[in-house]
């Protein structure tokens, strides 16, 4: 299915699509296997699903991969899943060509005080690398939480307000759209959730507004490009309103 000449076609696409990777811990249950296994499978899954959307021609993904929440998991999970983070990110250096070839722009969004140092600036330097592609961008969530992102856009814009360059009253929904980790990008048209968890658990809140939700009882180790293809299929017919008749 990852052959580009084999690859569905659709009367629409979504422009952007939110991932929320969840159930890689009930995955590793159900095996008798330790949690880290499901992440560990679950990276394999990022990697798959985020090359086949690119390759269908989604403009933009997000996935989620560690909230502000996921701290409190036991210490050995969250080093498990930082080192996961380690390797993809030497990975995007190893395969630099490749992805500038593909106009892939990686972007990491969430609080990045908390992060560890050398995966601080291995994020940072993926990002510079590819800040001038633009033929897919993906978006990795990284200690983010919905709540506390729309905190920080609008701590942003009272700091101006405070500075007098701004009045409280001229606020605009665009303006605490613009300065949301997500700012200049469109809204996600539609959030994927797998694992029988019917909940937003804090993802992308502001820009989920008019959102399309499609979810299902697959563990995110499990999906494959099949079950993207089903989302995908299921969003083609929905009749999308956003709050008009
Ligand atoms: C939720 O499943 C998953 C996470 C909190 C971690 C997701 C991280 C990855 C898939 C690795 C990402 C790696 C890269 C390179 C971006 P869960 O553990 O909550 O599952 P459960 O609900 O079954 O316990």
């Amino acid at each position: 299915m990852d052959q580009k000449e084999n690859l569905p076609q659709f009367s629409v696409l979504p422009r952007h699509v939110g991932i929320i990777m969840d159930g890689n811990g009930r995955w590793a249950q159900k095996r008798g296997l330790p949690r880290y296994k499901g992440h560990i499978e679950g990276a394999r899954t990022f990697r798959k699903i985020g090359e086949f959307a690119g390759n269908l021609g989604i403009e933009c993904l997000t996935f989620y991969a560690f909230s502000t929440e996921n701290w409190k998991r036991p210490p050995e999970e969250v080093a498990a899943i930082m080192d996961l983070f380690r390797e993809y990110l030497r990975e995007l250096d190893d395969r630099k060509a490749e992805n500038e070839e593909k106009g892939i722009k990686v972007n990491f969004i969430g609080d990045r005080t908390g992060i560890p140092k050398d995966i601080l600036r291995m994020m940072g330097y993926s990002e510079r690398i590819t800040r001038k592609k633009d033929h897919v961008i993906l978006n990795i969530a990284i200690n983010y939480g919905g709540r506390q992102e729309i905190l920080h856009s609008v701590q942003t814009l009272a700091k101006q307000v405070e500075k007098g360059k701004l009045k409280a009253k001229d606020i605009t929904e665009d303006m605490i759209s613009e300065n949301l980790y997500t700012g200049g990008l469109p809204d996600p048209d539609l959030i994927i959730r797998p694992s029988g968890e019917y909940r937003l658990s804090n993802f992308l809140l502001w820009q989920s507004a008019y959102s399309e939700f499609w979810y299902s009882d697959i563990l995110w180790p499990d999906f494959t490009e099949a079950d993207f293809v089903e989302a995908l299929r299921d969003f083609e017919r929905r009749n999308r309103r956003f709050g008009g008749v």
